[in-house]
């Protein structure tokens, strides 16, 4: 199979971890015997710097020509100040809902060898497997009116009753596959708009009567996530409460670095690591490549349907992780290894 595949580094640790992503790619494409037909573009901080702006239009035209886009981490320091529109998120943001990727699959699993590796006893973490279903293309992220002048800053979070049916329909799909069981996160007790996201998630329920359906108040999914997070089998939540709570799955799965994503429309696929540009380690061969690769192995799963390629770089994954050689994120009782080497580990691993 030909694997048309955009390349998008983006900022900070971002290079890095793509690298040893794509060269996992390769490790795959070898030995499955597939091509792979790479190109590169720039976003985010980059793309501002080389263009004016954070999302040229070639960047846009090379993943429409795409079959899959990966993207590495978006963000600069150096645009702290600077208006939304005019930073390097917008960048993601704009690719997002150009894509039209609705539905962003964050899977959080602790892997046996990362028990000790999450700050939380261990007892809590083992056997977390969930995977939080996040709106991409809605809510507060993009609604109108928005904006900011002297005396009052402001936005708006609000989804029409398609953008929750189509994103609700992902969840219970996915639910299908695994422990048959949804989660759907709101704050219904103050929002009308997450009233209307309950009321839409359970008319969409009735067609999916094997699927058990709850309903869970964001402060209270917070907690709970750290609480006994082995109750979660998929998660279902809008733009902003996915953005937060997955960053709660990163310390259930031992670190950010660890977590990887898909982010699925109804013909594109963007794959990117959950964690950010880490302007503090970038350029030093430090950053976990390991989401990255995991968004490598999501990519292979659903854009290409290579389900066997998926488990081989999965497995791959499980087996470096095993073998005590990973990053300094993880906490590891050795000395840490560097972007590279485990890189190279899951390649050799495939
Ligand atoms: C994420 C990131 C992005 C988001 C930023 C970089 C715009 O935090 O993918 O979780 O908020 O969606
Ligand atoms: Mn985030």
């Amino acid at each position: 199979m030909n694997l048309k595949i955009l390349i998008l580094p983006g900022d900070g640790i971002g290079a890095e971890v793509t690298s040893a992503a794509v060269d996992v790619l390769k490790a795959v494409a070898k030995k499955f015997d597939h091509t792979l037909e790479l190109s590169e573009g720039l976003l985010g901080g980059v793309a501002i710097h080389k263009t004016g702006t954070p999302f040229p239009k070639e960047t846009e035209e090379l993943c429409q020509k795409a079959d899959a886009t990966l993207m590495g981490a978006v963000g600069l320091p150096e645009f702290d100040a600077a208006p939304p529109s005019q930073r390097p998120e917008a960048g993601l943001l704009g690719m997002r809902r150009v894509l039209d990727v609705f539905a962003n699959l964050r899977p959080v699993r602790t892997w046996p060898a990362l028990v000790d590796s999450s700050p939380l006893k261990n007892h809590v973490v083992e056997g977390t497997d969930m995977i939080i279903v996040r709106e991409l293309t809605g809510g507060l992220y993009y609604g109108q009116p928005r904006g900011i002048d002297e005396n009052r800053g402001f936005n708006t979070m609000s989804y029409t009753r398609k953008e929750v049916e189509r994103v609700t329909h992902t969840a219970f799909k996915l639910a299908r596959n695994r422990r048959k069981k949804v989660c759907s996160v709101d704050k219904s007790n103050v929002l009308e708009v997450s009233q209307f996201w309950r009321k839409v998630v359970i008319d969409v329920a009735q067609q999916y009567p094997d699927i058990q359906l709850e309903h869970m108040l964001v402060d209270n999914a917070a907690m709970q996530m750290v609480l006994r997070p082995t109750q979660f089998d998929v998660m279902l939540t809008e733009n902003t409460f996915g953005d937060i709570l997955s960053d709660v799955g990163g310390i259930l799965a031992g670190s950010i670095g660890m977590l990887p994503s898909a982010s699925l429309g109804e013909t594109k696929g963007l794959y990117e690591p959950v964690h950010g540009s880490a302007p503090d380690i970038a350029g030093q061969n430090k950053a976990n490549p390991l989401g990255a690769i995991g968004s490598v192995a999501a990519m292979l799963e659903y854009t290409f349907g290579l389900m066997k390629e998926a488990t081989a770089v999965n497995d791959a994954v499980g087996k470096v992780l095993e073998s005590g050689k990973v990053t300094a994120d993880l906490r590891p009782k050795g000395k840490p290894a560097t972007t590279t080497e485990v890189g190279r580990a899951v390649s050799e691993a495939i």
